[in-house]
């Protein structure tokens, strides 16, 4: 017996390796499909995967009869109608740590740039412009980095942070003070992180609880200049409430991968001089697509042979 798989979104060559080299099932590879393409052809589908550009919606899995399994090659599961999937029997796998260290790495990346103006020099240089008076930056050392969100990424960009000799002080409803203890870094409440964070770094999933965690509210429990980080997930951050702010003049910069939607469509935060920003790249690294897409790959294996998934 034969397997069809779909893969719809851009996945590393590399990491299906394993899924062309099993004899049982057959790739088609048909990215950036609308949802009516993806309605019309899903049914002949055993097994789907996505990155996070599919929205794999209550319709698609309805449609998608035989449908087994959906292999998210990333963290978010935002993107696939859960509900949907466990009623009608499509188990679901992500990659939950593949892609870890290269989304901490983007985070610090951006932390360093957002301190010392980088892209905005950047910008200015390439107009041709020798401009130093307008790019001054601040100091990482000494000064405290507030993390909301101590899971895998979040706890690695603590470990970084502490080699740039930031203090660190995170909030996670299920962090001890016995691990930050061991960690070197602060447990801490929400408020508290707000109050004394001169930077502010998201690492929560998307969920009702952390949609628009940073609000309006937030905003003014922060120290004037803070500077504020979302490498995590669109929605976290109330956009338009970071707009005010920085209109406001409470926060000095803020650095941008991921967007309430996306493809960004409304652009208007980017054009405030103090926010720098990337098309959610915080895991598009060579080494991470690689481990995302062999884990899903051997996930969907797995399961379609009628064997178990590691994260199902
Ligand atoms: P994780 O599950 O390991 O960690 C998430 C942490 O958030 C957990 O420790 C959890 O306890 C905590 N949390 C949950 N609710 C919270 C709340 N209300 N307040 C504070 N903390 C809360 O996940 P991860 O692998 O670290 O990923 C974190 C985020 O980064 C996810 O949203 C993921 O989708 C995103 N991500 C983005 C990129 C990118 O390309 N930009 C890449 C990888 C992951
Ligand atoms: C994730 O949740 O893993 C990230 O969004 C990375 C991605 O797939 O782009």
């Amino acid at each position: 017996m034969s397997f069809q798989i779909l893969i719809s979104d851009p996945l590393s060559e590399e990491g299906i390796h394993p899924l062309r080299q099993t004899d049982n099932m057959e790739i088609t590879v048909a990215t950036g499909q609308s949802e009516e393409e993806l309605l019309s052809n899903i049914e002949q589908y055993d097994a789907l995967l996505v990155r996070s550009q599919t929205q794999v919606t209550k319709e698609v899995i309805q449609k998608g009869k035989n449908l087994k399994v959906i292999g998210r090659a990333g963290v978010g599961v935002d993107n696939i109608d859960l509900d949907a999937a466990t009623e009608h029997g499509v188990i679901v796998v992500n990659a939950p740590d593949g892609n870890t260290n290269s989304a901490a790495e983007h985070t610090i990346a951006m932390l360093m740039s957002l301190a010392r103006k980088i892209p905005q020099a950047f910008y200015s240089l390439k107009q041709q412009k020798w401009d130093r008076k307008s790019y001054v930056g601040v100091e990482l050392k000494g000064k405290t980095l507030g993390i909301v969100g101590l899971g895998r990424i979040g706890a690695e960009v603590a470990y970084r942070a502490k080699g740039q000799r930031l203090n660190v002080v995170a909030y996670d409803p299920y962090l001890t003070e016995e691990r930050a203890d061991k960690m070197g870094i602060q447990c801490a409440t929400l408020e508290e992180v707000l109050h004394q964070a001169d930077f502010i770094t998201v690492h929560t999933p998307l969920l009702k609880a952390t949609k628009h965690i940073i609000n309006d509210d937030a905003f003014k429990q922060m120290k004037p200049g803070v500077q504020i980080i979302n490498c995590a997930r669109g929605g976290i951050i109330d956009e338009d409430a970071l707009y005010r702010a920085i209109l406001d003049g409470k926060v000095a910069g803020a650095a941008l991968d991921v967007f309430e939607e996306e493809p960004l469509q409304n652009f208007h935060l980017l054009e405030l001089p103090e926010v720098i920003a990337t098309p959610h790249l915080g895991a598009s690294t060579v080494e991470a697509q690689e481990n995302v897409a062999i884990d899903v790959s051997h996930d969907v294996i797995n399961i379609l042979n009628g064997g178990v998934a590691r994260n199902p």
